[in-house]
């Protein structure tokens, strides 16, 4: 998948795109990120990119020019699947991320200042929050929305790690993990754990996964229903 990153802050994602899972990602060429500043395609005296609001008020609203002449340089014919990240957008869920893993190529815009010209906003295809909070800007929601999504590829997670995923746990809370030793400071691993029972493992997880997510998010269990 391809992944192109509209932003004002490119040296932002550097550390998350290019390190640990997402790092072999792209090397294993299963992702690829191209990073876009749009200050560049400002056509301004001192490349400007946000203006003061028509009607008034506080802030800074990202001008249309700079964001339409990206688009055209990167995404001219609209092949790519364009997502806005903002904080009025659908909110990011498990089956949202799944379903944007299989686009072929994404166009990722992010925001800053107070807003963008909703003009800009108008060529998308969909707007994406990542919660009721409001950010500074779309960056950190952009690498959340790529980690996040970037989980459903094939190949992305190592062998082990996807099984999980995929498997009784889904849509629920994890179970307690533990590692060695088996007794820290007086702390003991269950002894399901050590027994070597795969099924009685099994089941106690499955048990464990339910019982955290009824205590800590029962709401999860209604949606599951
Ligand atoms: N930009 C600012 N806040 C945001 C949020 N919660 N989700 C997506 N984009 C945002």
């Amino acid at each position: 998948m391809k992944i192109d990153i509209l932003t004002l802050f490119p040296e932002m994602f550097e550390g998350v795109l290019y390190s640990s899972i997402m790092k072999r990602a792209n090397e294993k060429g299963i992702l690829e990120f191209v990073l876009h500043n749009i200050r560049d395609y400002s056509e301004s005296k001192h490349k400007n990119t946000d203006d003061y609001p028509f009607g008034g008020g506080a802030g800074m609203v990202m001008m249309p020019q700079p964001i339409f002449s990206c688009l055209d340089a990167v995404d001219k014919d609209h092949t790519a699947y364009r997502i806005a990240l903002t904080p009025r957008g659908d909110v990011l869920t498990p089956d949202l991320a799944k379903e944007l893993s299989q686009k072929d190529s994404l166009l990722l815009l992010c925001g800053h200042y107070e807003g963008i010209d909703e003009r800009a906003l108008s060529v998308m295809d969909r707007e994406v929050s990542i919660g009721d909070y409001v950010l500074t800007g779309g960056e950190l929601p952009a690498m959340v929305l790529i980690d996040c999504l970037s989980r459903f590829i094939y190949g992305v997670l190592g062998s082990e790690d996807s099984n999980k995923d995929e498997s009784f746990s889904y849509g629920l809370l994890e179970y307690p993990q533990y590692t060695r030793p088996a007794e820290f400071r007086g702390m003991k691993v269950p002894d399901v754990l050590l027994s070597g029972n795969h099924a009685n493992i099994e089941k106690w997880r499955r048990n464990m996964a339910l019982e955290e997510t009824r205590k800590r998010r029962p709401d999860l269990l209604e949606k599951l229903k």
